[in-house]
């Protein structure tokens, strides 16, 4: 059990590095908090209209749960991965730095699936793809992703990966629960789109 709690704190300490605060302040346009949505997110990074700060916090926000699944993995094997792929997504979520305030754990998703099961983790790359580009909604891509991935963790990978798969979708779920009133409300923004901080 000692090797799943490594795990589980090392996740999460990787997972609650706020690279879309720290990219957007490096950059000096100020407290990505108070743009947009109000999110860390790539998604809200891109609200800026920096196109490089949004890819570099898509990119470091996923490979902040492929290092700790990767170590895990590596040092204590493969039910460890798996407790980091969910440390990472809660310390993502609910960063300790940012009083638990985080982000929506989709560009961390996109991380954990990648280094747990890669063929998973595309199918979930593929599918928010198709859907962001033909129904143009960040939030509605990564909703339809994320419900539709532990079936494929079921059938490709195992029935543990898909537990922890359903645990993430669910978590990211709950991370959506605005989002998910606006697209009902139909008051959901396009991507790159601007809105006001709610
Ligand atoms: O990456 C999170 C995305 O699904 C929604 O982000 O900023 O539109 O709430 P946002």
């Amino acid at each position: 059990i000692l090797p799943l709690l490594y795990a589980l704190v090392l996740g999460y300490l990787c997972g609650s590095i706020p690279f879309g605060l720290i990219l957007t302040r490096a950059a000096g346009l100020g407290d990505i908090r108070a743009i947009g949505s109000g999110n860390i997110g790539a998604t809200n990074v891109l609200r800026t209209g920096n196109k490089g700060l949004a890819a570099g916090t898509l990119v470091l926000d996923a490979l902040k749960a492929v290092i700790p699944v990767l170590l895990a993995r590596h040092f204590w094997g493969e039910d460890a991965a798996r407790v980091a792929a969910l440390g990472a997504f809660l310390g993502h979520c609910f960063p300790v730095w940012l009083g638990f305030k985080g982000g929506k754990g989709v560009a961390v998703m996109i991380g954990s699936l990648l280094a747990l099961n890669w063929i998973v983790g595309l199918i979930f790359c593929a599918v928010w793809l198709l859907i962001a580009f033909t129904r143009k909604i960040s939030s509605l891509a990564a909703l339809t992703a994320a419900a539709t991935a532990p079936i494929f963790a079921y059938v490709l990978g195992s029935e543990r990966l898909a537990l922890v798969v359903t645990g993430l979708a669910l978590l990211l779920f709950f991370q959506h629960r605005e989002n998910i009133a606006r697209l009902i409300k139909g008051t959901e923004p396009s991507i790159g789109g601007g809105r006001k901080a709610a």
